[in-house]
């Protein structure tokens, strides 16, 4: 958040608060002018962090480039007439100005002045330049004003910014109205009261992926296996313990399902019948007869509507991307997400994952090993391009 001189600047301490309030992380970034406004003091207990204002603090240099690289969103609020006036020619005199200058994230701007500098052909014609080179801008209110007139020029209320940005934010969401159906974990098949036949698969790139599907609007339904790990917020969880649950439920909601990512390691075989009581150790050897499970996402896959993105894993030991592929075809799927066992890192268990993707078109991608976070990213990237095919 950048703040400039102007008798608006009282709000930015409402305001910081405001978008602490709603989760955002806020560094401020002060002109000398503003400083006679509101103090440094306030914003930086508000914020939680430091408030800049000069380039050069001490021997030290603020590191304007990584600023405005780190900000998912820059805000001048209030913007006077001056910094306008620089940024509409790109004058470099403060840290607020370089700050701007090197930002790659968007820019958005509150203006506050007196109504006749408003009105001004320079104030329209710079807020007409610095829109048009995709700047932002919330329009200015009408009402009482610093110098005692009544007019345009008013700053908007700190409410009415945080709600810009959060409309600003909600309208980039590219899965935003989509509906994601997502298994993870493992699944357990009983053999008797006590005893049952699992795998290692801790459920971290499902839910990695049900996360990033969230962060980026979508609606998601997690069906989970038996997993300690945490879910973030704003995801419904299903809690499934056998193969035979994790089919009931998906089975349920895939109708109404845009995406599916079926990221459960899923049992094949499960005990043809589960024995009642435990079962006790006699002297010869026990053998416990397995039947098949459903295959989840191969049923999706038949049953699957145009519109609807169905997406796999597939992990393997050998013969990798011929296998990946077989599933590809055979379970009627759009992507196949490929894990080898023999790429170090990969995997059940570990926090990182090296994956290929291979998609019906013949394209094949191959990713480096990623935190299992990083790799979520990569997956809905290569969802979303999907989705725009
Ligand atoms: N899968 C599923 N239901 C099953 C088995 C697998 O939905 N009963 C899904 C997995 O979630 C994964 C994909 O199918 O998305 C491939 O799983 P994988 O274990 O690699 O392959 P399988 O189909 O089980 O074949 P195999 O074990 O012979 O490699």
């Amino acid at each position: 958040m950048g703040i400039t001189g102007s008798i608006a600047a009282y709000k930015s301490a409402v305001l910081t608060r405001l978008l602490v309030k709603a989760g955002a992380e806020v560094k401020v970034v002060m002109t000398a002018a503003a400083k006679d406004f509101v103090t440094p003091l306030s914003l930086s207990t508000l914020s939680k962090n430091p408030v800049l204002t000069d380039l050069v603090e001490g021997d030290s240099w603020a590191n304007h480039v990584m600023l405005g690289r780190w900000a998912d969103i820059m805000l001048i609020a209030p913007l006077s007439c001056n910094t306008l006036a620089k940024m509409a020619g790109g004058s470099c005199d403060n840290l607020l100005m370089a700050v701007y200058l090197s930002a790659t994230c968007p820019v958005v701007v509150a203006p506050a002045m007196d109504e006749d500098m408003w009105h001004h052909a320079t104030t329209k014609n710079n807020l007409k330049k610095i829109s048009s080179w995709g700047n932002y801008c919330i329009p200015v209110e009408k009402g009482e004003l610093a110098s005692g007139l009544i007019g345009d020029g008013r700053m908007a209320e700190p409410e009415t910014i945080v709600l810009w940005l959060k409309e600003f934010f909600l309208a980039k969401l590219e899965l935003k109205g989509k509906k994601v159906l997502i298994t993870a974990g493992p699944t357990y098949e009983s053999i008797d009261p006590v005893r049952f036949i699992g795998n290692h698969s801790s459920g971290k790139m499902g839910v990695a992926i049900a996360e990033e599907m969230s962060k980026r609007g979508a609606m998601v339904t997690l069906v989970l296996g038996p997993s300690a790990i945490a879910v973030g917020s704003g995801i419904k969880i299903v809690k499934v313990r056998s193969a035979e649950e994790m089919y009931k439920a998906c089975s349920t909601i895939f109708a109404k399902t845009d995406i599916a990512v079926m990221s459960a390691a899923v049992a094949d075989y499960t005990p043809a019948t589960i024995v009642k009581e435990k079962i006790k150790k006699e002297t010869g050897d026990l053998t416990i007869t397995l039947t098949k499970t459903k295959d989840i996402l191969k049923s999706l896959g038949a049953k699957k509507k145009k519109g609807q993105l169905l997406i796999g894993f597939a992990l393997e030991t050998n013969n990798e991307k011929a296998n990946a592929l077989k599933k590809l075809d055979s379970k009627n799927a759009d992507l196949i997400i490929l894990n080898s066992l023999r790429d170090e890192g990969a995997g059940f268990g570990h926090d990182t994952n090296k994956i290929t993707i291979f998609d019906k078109q013949g394209g094949e991608h191959a990713f480096d090993i990623k935190s299992k976070k990083e790799v979520a990213v990569d997956i809905v990237n290569s969802i979303i391009q999907l989705l725009h095919a």
